[in-house]
C-alpha cells in the first residue's frame, strides 16, 4: 500500500511521513500547488490513497484573505478529489472542528450539522462538500470547468473526511508558525505575563496519535465518511496552558481572560470539542490529550 501525503512538511503532514515510514509517498508545497489541477495531475502517482493534509490555516488572516483560504482549503480539495478520481486513488481531506458554531455545548458528533462562524471555517467545510461529492469511484470523464458533471453522476463515494481540532506537534504548524504548547513555554521561559482565554472549550490533540489513527483507519479499511480523529476529553485553552506548566513543572505567570478581550478578527466557536463517536464504534479509541500531552512534552524533551 502506497499512500501519498499533501503537506508533508507541514505539523500533521510530516507525523504522517513518519508512521506511514516507506509506504509514504510525501509531497511538500515545492512538489504539488493544490490550487492548481495540472500541478495536482503531474504530482499524483498511482497510490492507493491521497491524504490532502495542505492547508491555509491561520484563522485570522482568513477573515482579510477570503480568496486564498477558499482557494487552497476549497478549491484545493476539489482539485485533489478529480486528480484522484483520474487515477482510481482514494481521497482522505483533513477538515477542522471550525465546521461548527459551538453553540451546542457538548462534544459534536460526525453527523451534527456544520455551521461555520468564521471564514477559514466556511473555507473548509466547503472543501469537505466537493470532498464529498466529488470522490468518485470509476473513471470520471469530467471536465475541470465543470465539477457539477460529476456531482450529478450517481457514482459510489471513496473519501474520508478526518475532523482534527486544536492540533499541535513536534514540527509546529507551518501556517501559524508553531503550535501553543511551544508558544506557552517560551513565554513561560521568558517570564512573562500570560493570559489565555477561559471561556473557549476543545479538544487538543497531538498530531503523532491523529497520525497513527489515520494509519489505522486506512489499514483497517474502515468505511469511507467523516470521521472525528481528536484526543479524548475537552478543556479550556487556560486549562490547556494550566496543564502545561503543571506537566513542566514551571511557575508561570499566568491568567484567565474572556476571548472577546482579545479583539481578533475572526470570531472562534465557543465550544468545539469533537466526540469521536464512529472511531469508536469500530473499537478504536484515542487517550486523553492529558496523557498526550504528558508524551509531547517527554518527545520535545521539556523536562517532567
Ligand atoms: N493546526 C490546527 O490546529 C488544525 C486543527 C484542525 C484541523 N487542521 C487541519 O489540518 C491540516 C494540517 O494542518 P497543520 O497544523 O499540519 O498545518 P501546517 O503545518 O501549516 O501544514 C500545512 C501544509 O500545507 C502546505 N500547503 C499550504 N498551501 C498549500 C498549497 N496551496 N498547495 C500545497 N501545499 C500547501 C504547507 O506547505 P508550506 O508551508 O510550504 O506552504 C504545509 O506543509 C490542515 O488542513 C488544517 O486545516 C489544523
Amino acid at each position: 500500500m502506497e499512500v501519498a501525503i499533501i503537506g508533508a512538511n507541514g505539523q500533521l503532514g510530516s507525523d504522517l511521513v513518519n508512521v506511514f515510514g516507506e509506504k509514504a509517498l510525501p509531497l511538500s508545497h515545492d512538489e504539488i500547488e493544490v490550487k492548481d489541477i495540472n500541478s495536482c495531475r503531474r504530482a499524483l502517482e498511482d497510490v492507493d490513497i491521497v491524504i490532502n493534509c495542505a492547508g491555509y490555516i491561520n484563522v485570522d488572516e482568513s477573515e482579510d484573505n477570503p480568496e486564498e483560504a477558499f482557494m487552497v482549503n476549497a478549491i484545493g480539495a476539489k482539485n485533489v478529489a478529480l486528480a484522484c478520481n483520474e487515477k482510481q486513488m482514494k481521497n482522505m481531506y483533513i477538515s477542522t472542528d471550525f465546521v461548527f458554531d459551538g453553540e451546542k455545548k457538548e462534544p459534536y458528533q460526525e453527523d451534527d450539522n456544520p455551521n461555520p462562524i468564521n471564514t477559514y471555517g466556511l473555507s473548509k467545510y466547503a472543501g469537505e462538500i466537493l470532498t464529498r461529492n466529488l470522490s468518485l469511484c470509476g473513471a470520471l470523464p469530467h471536465d475541470p470547468a465543470s465539477p457539477v458533471m460529476a456531482y450529478k453522476k450517481a457514482l459510489p463515494k471513496k473519501y474520508y473526511i478526518i475532523r482534527s481540532s486544536s492540533l499541535y506537534g513536534k514540527k509546529g504548524a507551518r501556517g501559524k508558525g508553531g503550535n501553543f504548547v511551544d508558544w506557552m513555554i517560551e513565554k513561560a521561559n521568558n517570564n512573562e505575563v500570560i493570559k489565555v482565554v477561559d471561556d473557549v472549550e476543545m479538544s487538543p490533540t497531538y498530531t503523532k496519535d491523529a497520525a497513527k489513527m489515520i494509519k489505522d483507519m486506512i489499514e483497517k479499511e474502515l468505511p469511507f465518511g467523516i470521521y472525528h480523529v481528536t484526543n479524548r476529553g475537552h478543556c479550556s485553552w487556560f486549562t490547556f496552558a494550566k496543564k502545561i506548566f503543571e506537566f513542566f513543572d514551571i511557575d508561570a505567570k499566568l491568567s484567565p481572560i474572556k476571548s472577546d478581550e482579545l479583539n481578533r478578527k475572526a470570531r472562534r466557536p465557543k465550544f468545539s470539542a469533537l466526540e469521536n463517536t464512529k472511531l469508536n464504534s469500530f473499537g478504536l479509541r484515542m487517550r486523553s490529550w492529558e496523557d498526550a500531552l504528558k508524551d509531547y512534552l517527554k518527545e520535545k524533551q521539556y523536562s517532567i
